[in-house]
Protein backbone atom coordinates (compact mmCIF):
# COMPACT_ATOMS: atom_id res chain seq x y z
CA UNK A 1 0.00 0.00 0.00
CA UNK A 2 1.17 3.54 -1.30
CA UNK A 3 1.72 5.70 1.64
CA UNK A 4 -1.48 7.62 0.44
CA UNK A 5 -3.29 5.50 -0.60
CA UNK A 6 -7.16 6.85 -0.57
CA UNK A 7 -5.84 10.56 -1.58
CA UNK A 8 -7.73 11.34 -4.80
CA UNK A 9 -10.86 8.35 -4.00
CA UNK A 10 -14.14 9.50 -3.57
CA UNK A 11 -16.24 7.81 -0.16
CA UNK A 12 -19.48 6.81 -2.27
CA UNK A 13 -20.55 3.69 -0.04
CA UNK A 14 -18.87 0.69 2.29
CA UNK A 15 -20.14 -2.20 -0.37
CA UNK A 16 -17.02 -2.64 -2.17
CA UNK A 17 -14.27 -1.43 0.53
CA UNK A 18 -11.73 -4.19 1.79
CA UNK A 19 -10.79 -5.12 5.50
CA UNK A 20 -7.29 -3.38 4.92
CA UNK A 21 -9.31 0.11 3.67
CA UNK A 22 -11.92 0.02 6.54
CA UNK A 23 -9.17 -0.24 8.71
CA UNK A 24 -7.40 2.74 7.53
CA UNK A 25 -9.80 4.19 8.18
CA UNK A 26 -10.81 3.37 11.53
CA UNK A 27 -6.82 3.65 13.03
CA UNK A 28 -6.68 7.00 11.61
CA UNK A 29 -10.21 8.21 12.86
CA UNK A 30 -8.30 7.14 16.43
CA UNK A 31 -5.61 9.16 16.09
CA UNK A 32 -7.96 12.30 15.32
CA UNK A 33 -9.82 11.49 18.38
CA UNK A 34 -6.97 12.26 20.37
CA UNK A 35 -6.78 15.83 18.94
CA UNK A 36 -10.42 16.30 19.55
CA UNK A 37 -9.95 15.42 22.79
CA UNK A 38 -7.18 18.30 23.60
CA UNK A 39 -8.05 21.12 25.11
CA UNK A 40 -7.33 23.25 21.81
CA UNK A 41 -8.52 20.55 19.27
CA UNK A 42 -7.54 22.71 16.15
CA UNK A 43 -4.50 21.12 13.87
CA UNK A 44 -3.23 23.01 10.41
CA UNK A 45 -3.62 19.96 8.69
CA UNK A 46 -5.90 20.92 5.62
CA UNK A 47 -5.45 24.89 6.03
CA UNK A 48 -5.72 26.04 2.58
CA UNK A 49 -8.26 23.66 1.49
CA UNK A 50 -11.93 24.03 0.91
CA UNK A 51 -14.62 22.00 1.52
CA UNK A 52 -18.26 22.17 0.65
CA UNK A 53 -21.33 20.50 2.34
CA UNK A 54 -24.16 20.44 -0.09
CA UNK A 55 -27.24 18.95 1.63
CA UNK A 56 -30.74 18.44 -0.25
CA UNK A 57 -32.05 16.48 3.15
CA UNK A 58 -31.97 17.83 7.03
CA UNK A 59 -29.33 17.30 8.68
CA UNK A 60 -28.17 17.87 12.60
CA UNK A 61 -25.17 15.82 13.32
CA UNK A 62 -23.95 14.70 10.17
CA UNK A 63 -23.58 18.21 8.31
CA UNK A 64 -22.44 19.43 11.73
CA UNK A 65 -19.79 17.07 12.51
CA UNK A 66 -18.44 17.38 8.73
CA UNK A 67 -18.32 20.85 9.12
CA UNK A 68 -16.56 20.81 12.63
CA UNK A 69 -14.14 18.21 11.21
CA UNK A 70 -13.35 20.11 8.45
CA UNK A 71 -12.99 23.13 10.58
CA UNK A 72 -11.16 21.59 14.11
CA UNK A 73 -8.38 20.89 10.44
CA UNK A 74 -8.03 24.44 9.85
CA UNK A 75 -10.06 24.18 6.08
CA UNK A 76 -12.43 26.90 4.98
CA UNK A 77 -15.99 24.72 5.21
CA UNK A 78 -18.88 26.15 3.08
CA UNK A 79 -22.06 24.90 3.55
CA UNK A 80 -24.86 24.98 1.24
CA UNK A 81 -28.41 23.71 1.55
CA UNK A 82 -30.04 22.50 -1.24
CA UNK A 83 -33.04 24.90 -0.50
CA UNK A 84 -31.26 28.05 -0.88
CA UNK A 85 -29.18 26.50 -4.10
CA UNK A 86 -29.76 27.34 -7.66
CA UNK A 87 -31.09 24.36 -8.10
CA UNK A 88 -34.59 25.45 -7.04
CA UNK A 89 -33.61 27.54 -10.45
CA UNK A 90 -33.87 24.92 -12.36
CA UNK A 91 -30.00 24.35 -12.39
CA UNK A 92 -29.16 20.31 -13.19
CA UNK A 93 -26.57 18.59 -10.64
CA UNK A 94 -24.23 18.60 -13.39
CA UNK A 95 -24.12 22.10 -13.21
CA UNK A 96 -23.88 22.77 -9.77
CA UNK A 97 -20.94 20.83 -9.13
CA UNK A 98 -19.15 21.94 -12.07
CA UNK A 99 -19.85 25.41 -10.42
CA UNK A 100 -18.81 23.95 -6.94
CA UNK A 101 -15.33 22.41 -8.51
CA UNK A 102 -14.75 25.95 -10.29
CA UNK A 103 -15.18 27.81 -7.28
CA UNK A 104 -12.08 26.20 -6.04
CA UNK A 105 -13.79 23.54 -3.97
CA UNK A 106 -11.10 20.46 -3.01
CA UNK A 107 -14.10 18.18 -1.51
CA UNK A 108 -17.76 18.05 -2.21
CA UNK A 109 -19.77 16.48 0.53
CA UNK A 110 -23.52 15.26 -0.49
CA UNK A 111 -26.45 14.37 1.38
CA UNK A 112 -29.47 13.76 -1.42
CA UNK A 113 -32.63 11.74 -1.35
CA UNK A 114 -31.76 10.28 -4.38
CA UNK A 115 -29.61 6.84 -4.36
CA UNK A 116 -26.82 6.71 -6.68
CA UNK A 117 -26.46 10.51 -6.99
CA UNK A 118 -23.05 11.05 -5.43
CA UNK A 119 -21.61 8.30 -7.52
CA UNK A 120 -23.25 10.06 -10.44
CA UNK A 121 -21.56 13.70 -9.55
CA UNK A 122 -18.61 12.13 -8.54
CA UNK A 123 -17.75 11.29 -12.56
CA UNK A 124 -18.38 14.94 -13.11
CA UNK A 125 -16.05 16.09 -11.04
CA UNK A 126 -11.90 15.51 -10.45
CA UNK A 127 -12.43 16.14 -6.56
CA UNK A 128 -13.23 13.46 -3.83
CA UNK A 129 -16.91 13.59 -3.75
CA UNK A 130 -18.31 11.90 -0.24
CA UNK A 131 -21.50 10.95 0.12
CA UNK A 132 -23.23 11.76 3.48
CA UNK A 133 -26.68 9.57 2.78
CA UNK A 134 -28.37 8.72 -0.60
CA UNK A 135 -31.80 8.22 -0.69
CA UNK A 136 -32.07 4.38 0.99
CA UNK A 137 -28.57 3.58 -0.28
CA UNK A 138 -25.85 4.35 1.39
CA UNK A 139 -24.54 6.35 4.49
CA UNK A 140 -20.46 5.49 4.34
CA UNK A 141 -19.43 7.34 7.38
CA UNK A 142 -21.95 6.73 9.77
CA UNK A 143 -21.10 3.10 8.55
CA UNK A 144 -17.64 3.82 9.68
CA UNK A 145 -18.62 5.81 12.68
CA UNK A 146 -20.63 2.49 14.41
CA UNK A 147 -17.99 0.48 13.17
CA UNK A 148 -15.34 2.45 15.26
CA UNK A 149 -17.93 3.03 18.17
CA UNK A 150 -18.46 -1.21 18.12
CA UNK A 151 -14.77 -1.42 18.24
CA UNK A 152 -13.82 1.12 20.98
CA UNK A 153 -16.51 -0.38 23.22
CA UNK A 154 -16.01 -4.27 22.47
CA UNK A 155 -12.75 -4.66 21.14
CA UNK A 156 -12.35 -6.15 17.43
CA UNK A 157 -15.53 -7.06 15.59
CA UNK A 158 -14.75 -10.28 14.51
CA UNK A 159 -17.30 -12.47 15.52
CA UNK A 160 -19.52 -10.05 17.20
CA UNK A 161 -23.28 -10.27 16.71
CA UNK A 162 -24.97 -7.08 15.49
CA UNK A 163 -28.28 -6.92 15.81
CA UNK A 164 -29.76 -4.00 13.34
CA UNK A 165 -33.68 -3.61 14.39
CA UNK A 166 -36.56 -1.41 12.70
CA UNK A 167 -37.08 -0.16 9.24
CA UNK A 168 -34.00 -1.39 7.43
CA UNK A 169 -35.82 -0.84 4.22
CA UNK A 170 -35.95 2.71 4.32
CA UNK A 171 -32.33 2.69 5.74
CA UNK A 172 -29.27 3.81 4.38
CA UNK A 173 -27.58 3.55 7.90
CA UNK A 174 -28.30 -0.09 8.07
CA UNK A 175 -27.07 -0.58 4.09
CA UNK A 176 -23.65 1.04 4.85
CA UNK A 177 -23.19 -0.81 8.23
CA UNK A 178 -24.23 -4.42 6.72
CA UNK A 179 -21.47 -3.68 4.39
CA UNK A 180 -18.71 -2.48 6.43
CA UNK A 181 -19.32 -4.40 9.61
CA UNK A 182 -19.51 -7.67 7.82
CA UNK A 183 -16.39 -6.81 6.00
CA UNK A 184 -14.72 -6.33 9.29
CA UNK A 185 -15.75 -10.04 10.84
CA UNK A 186 -19.06 -9.03 12.66
CA UNK A 187 -21.74 -11.34 12.39
CA UNK A 188 -25.08 -8.98 11.37
CA UNK A 189 -28.42 -10.12 11.95
CA UNK A 190 -31.91 -7.85 10.78
CA UNK A 191 -34.53 -7.84 13.00
CA UNK A 192 -38.37 -6.41 12.00
CA UNK A 193 -41.35 -7.51 10.30
CA UNK A 194 -41.11 -8.29 6.62
CA UNK A 195 -42.76 -5.16 5.30
CA UNK A 196 -40.03 -3.05 7.00
CA UNK A 197 -37.44 -5.55 5.27
CA UNK A 198 -35.41 -4.73 1.53
CA UNK A 199 -36.23 -6.43 -1.23
CA UNK A 200 -32.95 -7.91 -1.91
CA UNK A 201 -32.15 -8.98 1.60
CA UNK A 202 -31.08 -12.45 0.07
CA UNK A 203 -28.18 -10.93 -1.40
CA UNK A 204 -26.82 -9.32 1.95
CA UNK A 205 -24.84 -11.02 4.11
CA UNK A 206 -27.05 -11.09 7.70
CA UNK A 207 -29.29 -13.31 9.04
CA UNK A 208 -33.49 -12.23 9.29
CA UNK A 209 -35.57 -12.05 12.45
CA UNK A 210 -39.03 -11.47 12.56
CA UNK A 211 -39.30 -11.56 16.06
CA UNK A 212 -36.97 -9.25 18.95
CA UNK A 213 -36.55 -12.63 20.87
CA UNK A 214 -34.52 -14.51 18.14
CA UNK A 215 -32.63 -11.32 16.38
CA UNK A 216 -31.51 -10.59 20.04
CA UNK A 217 -30.71 -13.60 20.97
CA UNK A 218 -26.42 -13.15 22.26
CA UNK A 219 -26.53 -9.91 20.61
CA UNK A 220 -23.40 -7.82 22.02
CA UNK A 221 -24.66 -4.88 20.30
CA UNK A 222 -28.39 -3.74 19.53
CA UNK A 223 -28.51 -1.27 17.01
CA UNK A 224 -32.07 0.24 16.99
CA UNK A 225 -33.15 2.38 13.43
CA UNK A 226 -35.95 5.00 13.33
CA UNK A 227 -38.83 4.55 11.93
CA UNK A 228 -38.98 6.44 8.12
CA UNK A 229 -42.19 7.87 8.05
CA UNK A 230 -41.30 10.12 5.42
CA UNK A 231 -40.01 7.27 2.79
CA UNK A 232 -43.26 5.38 3.42
CA UNK A 233 -45.89 6.03 1.00
CA UNK A 234 -48.05 3.61 2.67
CA UNK A 235 -48.85 1.92 6.00
CA UNK A 236 -45.98 -0.59 6.52
CA UNK A 237 -47.12 -1.40 10.03
CA UNK A 238 -50.60 -1.28 11.73
CA UNK A 239 -50.19 1.70 14.81
CA UNK A 240 -47.25 2.96 16.59
CA UNK A 241 -48.30 1.74 19.83
CA UNK A 242 -48.18 -1.64 18.18
CA UNK A 243 -44.97 -1.00 16.62
CA UNK A 244 -43.79 0.02 19.81
CA UNK A 245 -45.21 -3.25 21.34
CA UNK A 246 -43.83 -5.50 19.02
CA UNK A 247 -40.36 -4.33 17.56
CA UNK A 248 -39.55 -1.18 20.55
CA UNK A 249 -36.35 -1.16 22.51
CA UNK A 250 -36.97 -0.64 25.88
CA UNK A 251 -35.37 -1.98 29.02
CA UNK A 252 -37.95 -4.94 29.03
CA UNK A 253 -37.14 -6.13 25.39
CA UNK A 254 -33.51 -5.52 25.90
CA UNK A 255 -32.99 -8.59 28.03
CA UNK A 256 -33.37 -10.79 25.22
CA UNK A 257 -29.78 -9.33 24.15
CA UNK A 258 -26.50 -10.07 26.16
CA UNK A 259 -26.72 -8.57 29.37
CA UNK A 260 -23.74 -6.13 28.44
CA UNK A 261 -24.36 -5.48 25.06
CA UNK A 262 -24.80 -1.83 23.76
CA UNK A 263 -27.26 -0.10 22.52
CA UNK A 264 -26.84 2.25 19.42
CA UNK A 265 -29.03 4.54 17.47
CA UNK A 266 -28.22 6.45 14.44
CA UNK A 267 -30.61 9.46 15.35
CA UNK A 268 -32.49 11.18 14.84
CA UNK A 269 -34.58 9.27 17.38
CA UNK A 270 -38.46 8.95 18.06
CA UNK A 271 -38.48 8.57 21.65
CA UNK A 272 -40.96 5.76 22.16
CA UNK A 273 -41.64 4.35 19.33
CA UNK A 274 -38.35 2.39 17.90
CA UNK A 275 -36.63 2.87 21.21
CA UNK A 276 -38.11 3.15 24.89
CA UNK A 277 -37.73 6.69 26.32
CA UNK A 278 -35.14 6.36 29.39
CA UNK A 279 -32.91 3.39 27.64
CA UNK A 280 -30.95 6.33 25.24
CA UNK A 281 -29.70 7.96 28.78
CA UNK A 282 -29.12 4.36 30.45
CA UNK A 283 -25.68 2.80 30.62
CA UNK A 284 -25.93 0.85 27.86
CA UNK A 285 -26.21 3.29 25.41
CA UNK A 286 -23.44 4.68 23.60
CA UNK A 287 -25.63 6.80 21.52
CA UNK A 288 -23.57 10.04 22.15
CA UNK A 289 -20.14 8.21 21.70
CA UNK A 290 -21.71 7.33 18.35
CA UNK A 291 -21.94 11.58 17.48
CA UNK A 292 -18.28 12.15 18.70
CA UNK A 293 -16.96 9.30 16.64
CA UNK A 294 -18.56 11.15 13.87
CA UNK A 295 -16.52 14.02 14.29
CA UNK A 296 -13.21 11.83 14.32
CA UNK A 297 -14.26 9.38 11.49
CA UNK A 298 -15.29 12.38 9.36
CA UNK A 299 -11.68 14.21 10.46
CA UNK A 300 -10.22 10.98 8.70
CA UNK A 301 -11.95 10.82 5.90
CA UNK A 302 -11.03 14.45 4.62
CA UNK A 303 -7.40 13.76 5.62
CA UNK A 304 -7.08 10.35 3.90
CA UNK A 305 -9.55 11.59 0.44
CA UNK A 306 -7.25 15.29 0.63
CA UNK A 307 -4.09 13.12 0.88
CA UNK A 308 -2.88 15.43 3.29
CA UNK A 309 0.81 15.63 4.73
CA UNK A 310 0.38 14.70 8.20
CA UNK A 311 -2.15 14.65 10.60
CA UNK A 312 -0.66 17.22 12.74
CA UNK A 313 -0.06 19.04 8.97
C1 LIG B 1 -29.65 9.00 9.44
C2 LIG B 1 -29.80 9.45 8.02
O1 LIG B 1 -30.04 10.62 7.72
O2 LIG B 1 -29.62 8.58 7.19
N1 LIG B 1 -29.24 9.97 10.33
C3 LIG B 1 -27.92 10.30 10.41
O3 LIG B 1 -27.27 10.62 9.44
N2 LIG B 1 -27.34 10.22 11.61
C4 LIG B 1 -30.74 8.16 9.92
C5 LIG B 1 -32.15 8.67 9.88
O4 LIG B 1 -32.46 9.69 9.30
O5 LIG B 1 -32.98 7.97 10.45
Amino acid sequence: MSTKPLAGCDLLGLKGLDRETLGHYLTTAAEFEKIIKRDIKKVPTLKGKSVITLFYENSTRTRTSFEAAGKYMSADVINISGSTSSTTKGESLRDTFLTLQALTADCIIMRTPFSGAPEQAAAWVDVPVINAGDGMHEHPTQGLLDAYTIQKVKGPLDGLKVAIVGDVAHSRVARSNVWGLSTLGADVHLVGPNTLMPRDISQLPVTVHNTLESGLAGADVVMVLRLQLERMSKALFPTAREYHMTFGINEATLRYAKPDAIVMHPGPMNRGLEIGGDLPDGHQSVICQQVTSGVAVRMAALYLLLGADGIEG
